[in-house]
């Protein structure tokens, strides 16, 4: 009996021994790191936290620092699949995971919305895997001299809004070209901006290093130089960059001093994942940083800080040795967010003086989706702003009709008046804008704006401005001088777009 009852035990033990781990086994929940190629040499890190009933899953993801919450996750003979979406205001902004899940180990296909393919494998994790490094207290605060650099706000051309993360030496070289040869550095666009998705991983000694997009940054410096023209570069204070690539953290004045090395001339300093460490309150401290360490550099580098607009920047930001800084989160190719964005500035537009710009962010004129009306608004618009003037465009295939608003050199005078008065609102009444700004020789550059949905006559007074009498006034999109008129000035101005002119006795 006894002997029975041992054999029944042993069995069963027997059985669970090999039933128990299977069981485990086929169960994906739990923590998860998956390494996913970006196809340029880095390797971007996934962590997974999973939960699974019966076949289906769900749980979070945590990419670029930032946690998403995982849809249509499913898991049935060994197949895993998953969905992230990153955008809520954009749905197909995406990724989707699919592939094999073995017990032990997942190899899974990735496909995000606006990159190849790729595959990746990944294991078990733990969160603690995914914290932070530790915080390196903030300097002390005090005041970095100025560089004396943007005495107008810059000018050029900024890959992210057309390119994001397929920019590479290549486009960059090709777009130089375009720039000198559309015409565009002739009126004053000088600046080639790489944005974010150039860095690659740090050598024995820490230094940065391009990724195999980008295999020669002193190489392609030169050749920016040797066109006339002047080259940007990008990082963050955090130890990643908002696309998940090798922040500056720890390796500011290496990374000053390399940027400089291979002859850079303008650094945008995005904060991103420096916000998993520093509170809003540390921005001053950790700005100045960097601008110490460009400034002991001993090259001319243009400082941008890319904040959003945090913590009120605009009181500070020439403090830490800023030449512009953002003021909103990012743009994007719509009249919806262009025009929210653009409109907001006025309260902050006394903010501005020479070498040191608000900055709305850049440009999206000729990326297609707006009107040419709305594209004029936003040159119109970011113009009077004394907003930097960076092109967002393919500047390799632009119509001629975009050439003509972003080569309007009427309407760069007006953004790069030496003067720098700062734009007001002179009025606002329903979706019509009236705004002007002082520009030297005692002329006066007004935008008519109509935000609404039809064409509406607006009219502006003399006496508004502070002027009065006869005036001569000049169209700057028309080109065209309309005589010396009194007292007011009226226009029919389309749905979305500008009237703009400059008036002077
Ligand atoms: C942030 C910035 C953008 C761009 C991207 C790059 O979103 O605001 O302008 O630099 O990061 O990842």
């Amino acid at each position: 009996m006894a002997g029975r009852i041992l054999f029944g035990i042993l069995l069963t033990s027997a059985i669970l021994a090999v039933a128990l781990p299977a069981a485990a086994q086929s169960d994906v929940s739990g923590f998860w790191v998956l390494n996913v190629p970006t196809g340029d040499g880095n390797i971007m890190k996934t962590f997974f936290d999973l939960k699974q009933s019966g076949q289906q899953v769900s749980g979070d993801a945590y990419l670029r620092g930032r946690k998403y919450a995982i849809s249509d996750g499913s898991l049935s003979s060994g197949k895993l699949h998953m969905a992230v979406v990153l955008s809520k205001e954009h749905p197909e902004r995406k990724v989707i995971y699919d592939g094999d899940f073995d017990g032990t180990k997942l190899s899974l296909k990735v496909n995000y919305f606006n990159r190849p393919i790729t595959r990746a494998e990944g294991e078990r994790s733990t969160p603690e895997a995914m914290a932070p490094p530790a915080e390196i207290p903030p300097p002390a605060l005090h005041d970095v001299a100025d560089n004396g650099l943007a005495l107008t706000p810059p000018m050029g051309w900024n890959s992210w809004n057309k390119f994001a993360g397929r920019v590479d030496d290549v486009t960059v070289r090709t777009m130089a070209d375009a720039m000198v040869s559309s015409g565009m550095r002739d009126v004053g666009y000088i600046y080639i901006n790489i944005d974010d998705t150039w860095e690659g991983p740090r050598d024995a000694q820490g230094n940065i290093t391009g990724n195999t997009k980008f295999p020669n940054m002193k190489g392609l410096a030169d050749y920016v130089h040797y066109k006339g023209l002047k080259i940007g570069i990008y990082s963050s204070p955090g130890p990643q960059t908002c696309a998940g690539y090798e922040g500056t953290y720890g390796h500011e004045v290496q990374d000053a001093k390399t940027y400089a090395a291979w002859g850079f001339d303008y650094l945008k300093y995005d904060w991103c994942s420096a916000g998993r460490i520093y509170k809003n309150d540390d921005l001053q401290a950790v700005y100045q940083k960097m601008g110490e360490a460009l400034l002991a550099s001993g090259r001319p580098i243009v400082f941008s800080l890319c904040e959003y607009g945090l913590g009120d920047v605009w009181k500070w930001g020439p403090k830490v040795g800023a030449n512009l800084w953002r003021t909103t989160g990012d743009i994007n190719d719509t009249w919806k967010r262009m025009e929210e964005i653009g409109f907001k500035q006025f309260d902050i537009a006394q903010y501005t003086q020479a070498g040191h710009w608000n900055d709305p962010d850049m440009l999206e004129i000729g990326n297609g989706g707006m009107t040419a009306d709305e594209y004029r608004t936003h040159m119109s618009l970011w113009s009077l702003l004394a907003a930097p003037l960076l092109a967002g465009n393919d500047l390799r295939t632009m119509s001629d009709e975009t050439k003509s608003i972003l080569m309007n050199t009427e309407v760069i005078a007006i953004d790069q008046d030496p003067e720098a008065h700062p734009v007001k609102k002179i009025s606002e009444q329903g979706p019509i804008v009236i705004a002007s700004r002082q520009l030297m020789h005692q002329t006066w550059a007004v935008g008519l704006f109509n935000r609404g949905d039809a064409t509406a006559k607006v009219s502006v007074n003399w006496k508004d401005l502070g002027l009065h009498g006869k005036l001569q006034v000049r169209d700057l999109w028309q080109h065209k001088d309309l005589g010396r008129i009194a007292d007011q000035f009226s226009a029919d101005v389309p749905s979305h777009g500008v009237v703009l002119i400059t008036v002077k006795h």
